[in-house]
């Protein structure tokens, strides 16, 4: 009996893992144009004009800037600062210490809590209260404090307000808030066993979600919330609305299994006062609607919100709503990035609304029966006053009833385009801010800044329905969460706060592009040149000679110009030598291609005598008539941009180097692009250090792939195994699994291209057993529109947690070879002091040397992936 129980949780095991393996493979298979890969990679120390504050604390979650005073306030853990917006490294800064004294922080260790992390006065809420205070809240150790601050001296005021029905307990807890004309209006779970909920709690009358019959908000995690002024300009008297947006337990009849977590906005009325008798000290204007974020196409749903942005219209009705989404599995990275215009959401509320048939547990549906007037859930508009509705508190019973059992919309709310703007694989991105910049073109363009929960930002202008991603920039050297992103037109600067610090960035830095090619293809709204350099086109007034091309990327630069530009080097060798023609380009969507005396060269590997790679092509074993003018071009957007020519001569002077010489290996000459001698350079490689994998996949879906073959693997073996014990207890159970296993072998045999060239072919024991491996690539000698496009770059490398024990066989760095043909991988178990990622000349100086000593094996191994 243990056996068999032993057998069907081997089994459940089984099925999981392959229901895993399946759905990984799928969702990362989105449309080709929605995957958009970063333009440019910008590494930490690359960062220009970088500002970091960083005070005696942790935990810098809250930014508030004050455009006007030239202060950026910062809520952090146990203090509270203000900084001079200009330079907040600047040491002009003031500060409060508002930590929870010893005997606070002993009761709350008492009562079960971390004194390491949640013992502590964390800042939650800093908002301005009226011309000259601030409002703030903090966990105060498990026992939330509010007070005010005086703006002008930054002190905190001497008498503190009880804050527990204001603040969550909790610091990791889901919270938002607003203070809308001096009413504080908050969502959270706040306390431990208490139900989420969404409140206005000062003054009087103090209003909260209902939580019988009807649970209103099911474990809700809220991520923002907005004031939307409706009422100006409104021709009816409508009210202002205050939208809540959040993720919760799904109630609605799904035909998906997964759809366990939704997302939602939710929204009242500001002059709500709730009911007389029926919904007494409740919203009677709660309404809740879903936001949908999703592929269509694939049936694929992103159901966790993350955070939201309001760009703000002229109109409410032309208010944008932007969000970040995720999804729900918790090992799984990827992130959407969805558009909704406010009347889509206005029109959800306006529409029919859902039921529950007999308590809140059975699933929800679509009301059709008959519905009260005035409107449920509407705000108290002149055709109400007309009647003698004044206030919420003179509505009819029947109506508040209503509103307390159908607090759900049956309308959906789709995105702009029903379909996500953007869609990327392996990133979780946390934090959204957007800009509204005009351009050259006199069309206004939104900059969109987005935060990794491993401390990069992402700088992005939205062109049509796409996301074009200018860079991602590297914000910290160690990865962590981004916490917040504030935008200042004003200081032109964008500021981060994180778990350590808070960084301040320029809005643009348009001078690093040295040319009018790279200036132009960025794409950047800020940036246009102007004949001499990239600049930034807000400080130019007359702006007829700049050239930008945001709508495009590849017009108003003159191509014949471009060949002025190239560097020219050249390169002598003796035959038989390596040479690397070093070319490496600064655009993760270029790519690369060579001519040789003007026919472009085509083919890699050892027959034809070439190699491309991320950095350079390499002629191997070169002979005499390889010698000429190689010029390598970058090809992106339909541009071909020259960026290097090398003369190469291959000399016959001396007979070919003895084949294998372990004392006196041959030499590898390799030029460098940057290096402004033209001598010859004997490269006298360092001795391999061990334990490097040099692998080439076609793309980024290879490694899926790859990761889903080792699931597959793992099933197929446990399905022998299993299949072995257990035909003669439950024959029939292990079809599944076997299915399963099959698929994985289909893909296997459809996908497994990945070669070795085994370090001992040649019956030599390897004194290094580096396995290192090269691999000819796909290098794509031309643009072709069939290849799947460049993959997303993981940004930082990371110990990779995706659970079950693969770990060890994932890559910690994967970079740069977008559109090329080498892919570095490192594996997770070699020495951790190793920089982000290694040279490719390096690397393949390495691999050359190494092959020189094992010669070629004419039969490669099946990699040992
Ligand atoms: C505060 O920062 C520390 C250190 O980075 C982190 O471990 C912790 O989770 C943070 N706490 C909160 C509430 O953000
Ligand atoms: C947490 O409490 C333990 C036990 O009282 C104590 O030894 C430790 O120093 C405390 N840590 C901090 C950071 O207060
Ligand atoms: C702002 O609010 C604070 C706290 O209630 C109060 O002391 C102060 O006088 C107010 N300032 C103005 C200008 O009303
Ligand atoms: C509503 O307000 C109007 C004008 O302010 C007043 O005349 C009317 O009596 C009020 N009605 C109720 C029911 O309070």
């Amino acid at each position: 009996m243990l056996k068999m129980l032993k057998h069907s949780a081997g089994l459940l095991i089984l099925l999981f893992l392959c229901i895993v393996s399946t759905l990984w493979g799928y969702p990362f298979r989105p449309p080709l144009d929605l995957d958009v890969t970063p333009r440019t990679t910008v590494l930490l120390n690359g960062l220009l004009g970088c500002k970091r504050f960083r005070g005696l604390t942790l935990n810098y979650s809250l930014l508030m800037l004050e455009e006007d005073a030239d202060v950026l306030y910062v809520g952090a853990r146990g203090a509270l600062y203000a900084l001079q917006a200009s330079d907040i490294s600047s040491s002009s800064l003031q500060m409060i210490d508002w930590e929870a004294s010893d005997d606070q922080k002993h009761q709350c260790f008492n009562k079960g809590k971390d004194n390491k992390t949640e013992c502590y006065n964390h800042i939650r809420f800093l908002q301005k209260f009226n011309s000259t205070h601030l409002y703030t809240c903090g966990t105060h150790a498990f026992s939330p404090l509010c007070a005010y601050i005086d703006g002008r001296e930054f002190k905190i005021s001497s008498v503190f307000e009880e804050g527990r029905e204001k603040c969550p307990y909790d610091p990791t807890k889901s919270y938002t808030g607003l203070l809308i004309d001096q009413q504080m209006y908050t969502a959270s779970q706040y306390e431990f066993r208490s139900y989420p909920d969404i409140r206005r709690n000062s003054p009087s009358p103090t209003l909260k979600t209902e939580e019988a019959p009807t649970q209103w908000l099911q474990e809700a995690d809220f991520v923002g919330s907005a004031l939307v002024r409706e009422s100006v300009s409104s021709s009816v008297g409508e009210d202002d609305k205050i939208y809540f947006f959040f993720t919760e337990k799904s109630q609605e009849l799904s035909p998906y299994f997964s759809h366990s977590r939704v997302a939602r906005v939710a929204r009242v009325c500001k002059s709500d006062r709730g009911g007389l008798l029926t919904l007494q000290k409740k919203w009677t204007s709660f309404l809740k609607a879903r936001l949908v974020c999703s592929l269509p196409d694939y049936d694929f749903h992103f159901n966790v919100l993350r955070s939201v942005f309001l760009l703000e219209g002229a109109s409410p009705q032309d208010s944008v709503l932007y969000g970040i989404f995720g999804l729900e599995w918790k090992n799984v990275k990827g992130s959407a990035i969805c558009q909704y215009s406010i009347s889509d959401i206005q029109w959800a509320f306006e529409g029919p609304y859902m039921e529950s048939k007999e308590d809140s547990n059975s699933k929800w549906t679509q009301y059709t029966g008959k519905v009260p007037d005035p409107r449920p859930g509407s705000c108290i508009t002149d055709q109400l006053r007309a009647i003698g509705i004044n206030s919420s508190t003179n509505l009819p019973d029947d109506v508040l009833h209503f509103v307390r059992r159908h607090p759900l919309m049956y309308r959906q709310i789709l995105p702009q385009g029903q379909r996500p703007l953007l869609f990327r694989r392996n990133v979780d991105y946390t934090k959204i801010a957007i800009h509204r910049v005009t351009a050259l073109d006199g069309q206004i363009y939104h900059m969109i800044f987005i935060g990794t929960d491993e401390g990069w930002l992402q700088r992005a202008v939205r062109v049509n329905d796409q996301l074009h991603i200018i860079e991602e920039l590297q914000l910290f050297e160690e990865p962590q969460p981004v916490y917040s992103i504030v935008i200042s037109e004003k200081q032109m600067s964008v500021y981060v706060g994180s778990p350590t610090s808070v960084v301040q960035l320029p809005l643009s830095t348009c001078k690093k592009y040295s040319s009018c090619f790279e200036c132009v293809m960025a794409r950047d709204p800020f940036c246009a040149w102007d004949g001499l350099e990239c600049v930034e086109i807000t400080s130019h007034n007359i702006r007829a000679n700049l050239k930008q091309d945001i709508l495009n990327g590849n017009r108003g630069c003159d191509e014949s110009a471009a060949d002025d530009q190239v560097l020219h080097r050249s390169r002598s060798v003796m035959a038989g030598d390596d040479v690397l023609l070093q070319c490496e380009l600064s655009s993760n969507l270029a790519t690369p291609e060579w001519t040789l005396d003007g026919k472009k060269l085509l083919g890699y590997g050892l027959v034809s005598g070439y190699r491309f790679g991320t950095d350079g092509l390499l002629v191997i074993e070169a002979r005499p008539y390889q010698s000429g003018n190689y010029c390598c071009f970058a090809r992106e957007n339909g541009l071909h941009v020259p960026v290097v020519i090398y003369s190469l001569t291959v000399r016959q002077d001396l007979p070919p180097p003895p084949p294998v010489d372990l004392t006196h290996p041959p030499a590898i000459f390799w030029t460098s692009q940057t290096s402004h001698s033209d001598s010859i350079e004997d490269f006298h490689p360092t001795p391999l250090s061990p334990s490097f994998e040099f692998l080439s996949l076609r793309n980024m879906e290879a490694m899926y792939l790859s990761l889903i073959i080792i699931l597959g693997g793992l099933c197929l073996v446990l399905t022998v195994v299993l299949l072995y014990v257990g035909f003669c207890l439950q024959g029939r159970k292990g079809k599944y699994s076997l299915r399963a296993a099959a698929r994985a072998e289909r893909k296997r045999g459809a996908n497994m291209e990945l070669k070795t060239i085994s370090s001992h072919c040649n019956g030599k024991a390897d004194a290094h057993d580096g396995l290192l491996q090269i691999v000819p690539g796909e290098a794509p000698t031309s643009p072709n529109k069939d290849l799947p496009p460049a993959p997303p770059l993981p940004p930082p490398p990371s110990e990779s947690e995706y659970g079950i024990g693969i770990s060890a066989t994932l890559p910690s760095v994967l970079r740069k070879m977008n559109g090329n043909s080498y892919m570095l991988l490192r594996q997770t178990d070699v020495e951790t002091t190793s920089p982000l990622y290694y040279s490719f000349t390096e690397e393949l100086n390495r691999i050359l040397e190494k092959r020189k000593h094992t010669q070629l094996c004419s039969k490669p191994d099946e990699s040992s992936v």
